[in-house]
């Protein structure tokens, strides 16, 4: 086992997992891994280059050379700070659309294990449990039901004065939730060792009391 710990909170999208796991980072001093931003920041590079987010050789090698800096809430690609844009619905899709291609979650590996330093880590995403940090001392598999989370994502965009429509937003998480479900490479599951935290009827705050009493516990 590594000497560094790593609590990984694995989940589908708009399941409030980045909000827990960055509290719980912050909580215990630990270093904070978006493994999702990798791959919305791939298919933003892609989309800004014209590639086709299907063209599996050159859209990995896109992901091996990224030139990205995480800095606090900025995230710069290329010395711009893309963090808004990689919020963006079409980058969401076409995140999960890269991120079904095995090349580019190989050439993505690297980067995320780079993350693991002390005094530890807290990484959130799809498969930072079962392939990313294997070894991680807690694996937390962190969920919601559709509607709950079509709601949270609904109120996040109502309240950024954009536009939302709550069907458009349901019919997109579920075919979103399928293609991560049904991909043959680290596909989106709960692995026997996470423990899970439903958090339909739960608060942040609950959440975040959950798995820091986990992590005392073990
Ligand atoms: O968590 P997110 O919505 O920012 O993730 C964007 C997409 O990236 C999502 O469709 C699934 C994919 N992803 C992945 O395949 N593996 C990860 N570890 C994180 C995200």
């Amino acid at each position: 086992m590594s000497i560094v710990p790593v609590i990984t909170i694995d989940g589908p999208s708009a399941s409030g997992k980045g909000t827990v796991a960055q509290r719980v980072a912050a909580e215990l001093g630990f270093g904070y891994l978006d493994s999702g931003a990798l791959y919305r920041l791939t298919a933003l590079a892609a989309e800004r280059r014209q590639l086709n987010w299907r063209d599996e050789v050159v859209v990995a090698r896109l992901a091996g050379e990224l030139d990205v800096v995480f800095d606090g809430a900025a995230v710069l690609l290329d010395g711009n700070n893309v963090a808004e844009a990689i919020r963006g619905e079409t980058v969401g899709v076409g995140a999960s659309i890269v991120a079904a291609l095995p090349s580019v979650r190989t050439a993505l590996l690297a980067r995320q294990h780079a993350f693991a330093a002390l005094p530890g880590l807290v990484a959130d995403g799809r498969d930072m449990g079962s392939v990313v940090f294997p070894d991680a001392r807690l694996k937390v598999f962190l969920t919601a039901s559709a509607a709950a989370r079509a709601e949270r994502r609904y109120k996040q965009l109502i309240g950024r004065g954009e536009q939302a429509d709550l069907a458009a937003i349901t019919a997109d998480l579920e075919s979103r939730d399928a293609r991560d479900r049904e991909r043959k490479v680290a596909p989106l599951q709960q692995w026997p060792d996470a423990l899970l935290l439903d958090t339909t009827d739960m608060g942040i705050d609950e959440a975040v009391e959950q798995v820091l009493m986990w992590w005392k516990t073990r």
